[in-house]
This record gives C-alpha cells, sequence and structure tokens, in this order.
C-alpha cells in the first residue's frame, strides 16, 4: 500500500491507473477506522482493480468547533488497518484539501431540510465540498458508503447527480457490534458502562419495526420517544420516519414503498445515530 498525502501525487497516480485501463473504487472516511469501514474497503478491493481509500477529518462539515475537535484521530492506527487491504491512502492535510477558503454551495433541496440539515446546519454543504473534491482527484468508477449515515448516501447520489459524476454510489448495509450497536468512529468515546447501555438504541428501533405490523406510524413514533426518554441516560434529539427514497417525512406506513425510522441519540455527551428500514 502506498501512502499519498498530495493532490499532485494522487492525480499522478490515478492518471497512471488510467492509461493501464484500470477501474477504481474509492471509500472516503474521516479515519478512526472500524470493521464498517474494512468492510467498505474489502468491497471496493473486491470489485474494481485498485482501491483507494481517504483519510481526512473535513473541518467544513463540523458545525461544532467542540465536536471537531474531539473526533477521535488515530493515524497509524488508521494506516496500519487498511495496509493490507486497499492500494492507496491518501491521507491530505487540511492546506491541501482547501488551498483556499471554500465557497461553494449546493442544492441538495428537501433532502437538506430534515434530520441531520436542521441539526447540524452547513453539515452537509461541508460534506459536498469535501467529497467532490475527492471526487474530482481520485476519479473513482465506484465510491461506498455505509448506509448507518443513510441521509448522507442520499446526498451524495444527489451531488453525483448535480455535479453529472459518471461514478456509481453503492451503499452498503450497516456493520454491527455482537450486541448490535451500528459501528461508528465514536462509540470510541463512549466510558465502557455507558458504551454497555448503547445497544438499547438499536433494540428499541428492532422493537418498533415488529410494532409497525400493528400500528399507526404515530404510535410507533411516540413509543420510541417514550421508551429514549424511560432510560435518563439517553436524550433523544430526534426520530423520523421518511420515505427511503426521499426522506421526507410520511403520515402514514402506506405512503411510501419504502420506509426508514432515523434516530438521533445522545448518550455520554457523544452524538449516536442509527436507522433501520421497515420496508
Ligand atoms: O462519512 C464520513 O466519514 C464523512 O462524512 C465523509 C463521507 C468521509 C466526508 O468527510
Amino acid at each position: 500500500m502506498e501512502i499519498i498525502r498530495t493532490r499532485d501525487a494522487m492525480q499522478q497516480a490515478v492518471a497512471a491507473f488510467r492509461k493501464e485501463g484500470k477501474t477504481i473504487g474509492f471509500v472516503p472516511t474521516m479515519g478512526a477506522l472500524h470493521e464498517g469501514h474494512l468492510t467498505l474497503m474489502r468491497l471496493a478491493q473486491k470489485e474494481n482493480d485498485i482501491a483507494v481509500c481517504s483519510i481526512f477529518v473535513n473541518p467544513t462539515q463540523f458545525n461544532n468547533p467542540t465536536d471537531l475537535e474531539r473526533y477521535p484521530r488515530n493515524p497509524e492506527k488508521d494506516a496500519e488497518a487498511v495496509s493490507g487491504i486497499v492500494d492507496i491512502a491518501f491521507i491530505p492535510s487540511v492546506e491541501e484539501m482547501y488551498p483556499e477558503q471554500p465557497t461553494e454551495t449546493y442544492d441538495f433541496g428537501d433532502l437538506e431540510k430534515v434530520m441531520e440539515g436542521p441539526s447540524r446546519p452547513g453539515h452537509f454543504q461541508g460534506v459536498g465540498m469535501v467529497v467532490s473534491r475527492l471526487f474530482e482527484l481520485v476519479q473513482p468508477d465506484r465510491a461506498y458508503f455505509g448506509k448507518k449515515d443513510y441521509q448522507q448516501v442520499a446526498i451524495i447520489r444527489r451531488l453525483v447527480e448535480l455535479k453529472k459524476y459518471p461514478i456509481e454510489i453503492v451503499p452498503v448495509e450497516i456493520v454491527r457490534a455482537d450486541d448490535g450497536l451500528a459501528l461508528s468512529s465514536r462509540n470510541a468515546l463512549l466510558h465502557p458502562d455507558k458504551r454497555a447501555k448503547a445497544p438499547f438504541i438499536y433494540r428499541t428501533l428492532k422493537q418498533a419495526k415488529e410494532m409497525a405490523a400493528g400500528h399507526t406510524l404515530q404510535e410507533v413514533e411516540q413509543w420510541i420517544k417514550e421508551r429514549i426518554g424511560s432510560d435518563s441516560d439517553f436524550e433523544l434529539e430526534y426520530i423520523q420516519i421518511a420515505d427511503a427514497e426521499t426522506l421526507q417525512p410520511i403520515s402514514s406506513f402506506a405512503d411510501a414503498a419504502h420506509v426508514v425510522a432515523c434516530i438521533t441519540v445522545w448518550l455520554d455527551g457523544v452524538r449516536l445515530i442509527d436507522n433501520i428500514e421497515f420496508k
């Protein structure tokens, strides 16, 4: 595996692969890698001639400076973890990615008006800024994203449409710990006693999915609110049952062919997100 730190070197490597007619699979990450990321990378390697990952904690997608500061970073361990899986790890500095103050904006429409949009103002604009820069540099044939960030996958698809990138977006199922907690870099910030309680979030979503067969959407949503509220260690930021394609709220399960429930919960000062597809 080669570690590349500059845009110029990345462009040269891509040009050489293209000349040889090789396909490129790409996995963008913010590091603090876990099995979820490695699953994406293994898939990228399997489905393409060359697998590239990026490791870059993107400042423009953090609306909260404390969150950016606290975001777990583990560059040496990350480089070791990906070394047998990808061909190239692109690990740029902030100056390399943003030599000038970024000013571009993206019209993500209603997708940006729900859930993470209002909760983290500017977050998806920042994701758009970094992912478009990375896509233009790496020029992948396919890019892999975890479905834990369900809304992000929809945003990236919209970005690809807006910018007309010839890139296939591959969404990949959530990888969970044995106890059901969705793997996330942020899990490392939980104290062990709180980490032990965290699977409560997914257990609640699974029960809600079972309930959906015999209850209205409003009843299910209310039940989730009460259940999360019943343990004072957890603070619900939002639960939204939505059309899985548009991510817009629906008022009945019959309103959409595919339905997803997305949740954001605070535990131990850590913001955890998860989701479940109902149908
Ligand atoms: O999902 C993430 O880790 C980030 O949002 C991404 C896509 C790497 C952009 O910084």
